[in-house]
């Protein structure tokens, strides 16, 4: 499974703690696009769709979700719980996600515009693209 944890630096001091983001340095690619998801209730089922080109990075701010990942051949599940840890994702990754804690917002900082095209919302459609 083709992904990666990008674990960010913290500028931590006693008034608390601070993360910076920058396209195409900590985040792999120049950033087009942010968007962000918050009050989901925990067994909702999100995504459920793959990206022919997009990239993403995926970070939790606040609270907890899980990310199931599934590149055609295999599935894994990942526990996204901490403010500064992110996990990039490129394209033809099919991903849902799922078990939202009450205060869980989840951050995209994606490649390129919304673009409904780059979207494979049918999971059999997927599993022919990736073959
Ligand atoms: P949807 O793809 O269902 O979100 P998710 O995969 O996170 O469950 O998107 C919900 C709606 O928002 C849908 O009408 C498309 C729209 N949307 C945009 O207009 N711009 C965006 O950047 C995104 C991610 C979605």
């Amino acid at each position: 499974m083709e992904y990666e944890l990008i674990d960010f630096k913290v500028r931590g001091d006693e008034r608390g703690s601070l993360v910076a983001l920058e396209g195409s340095s900590e985040i792999p690619f120049e950033i087009k696009r942010v968007y962000y998801i918050y009050g989901t209730k925990r067994e909702v089922i999100r995504g459920r769709h793959s990206h022919r080109k997009l990239q993403q990075v995926i970070f939790c701010p606040q609270g907890s979700c899980d990310f199931i990942l599934d590149d055609g051949k295999e599935r894994q599940t990942i526990h996204l719980n901490r403010p500064n840890c992110g996990l990039y994702i490129k394209s033809n990754i099919w991903r849902e996600f799922t078990n939202f804690s009450e205060d869980c917002v989840v951050m995209v900082l994606a490649s390129e515009h919304y673009d409904e095209a780059d979207y494979i919302r049918d999971y059999d459609e997927f599993k022919k693209e990736v073959k």
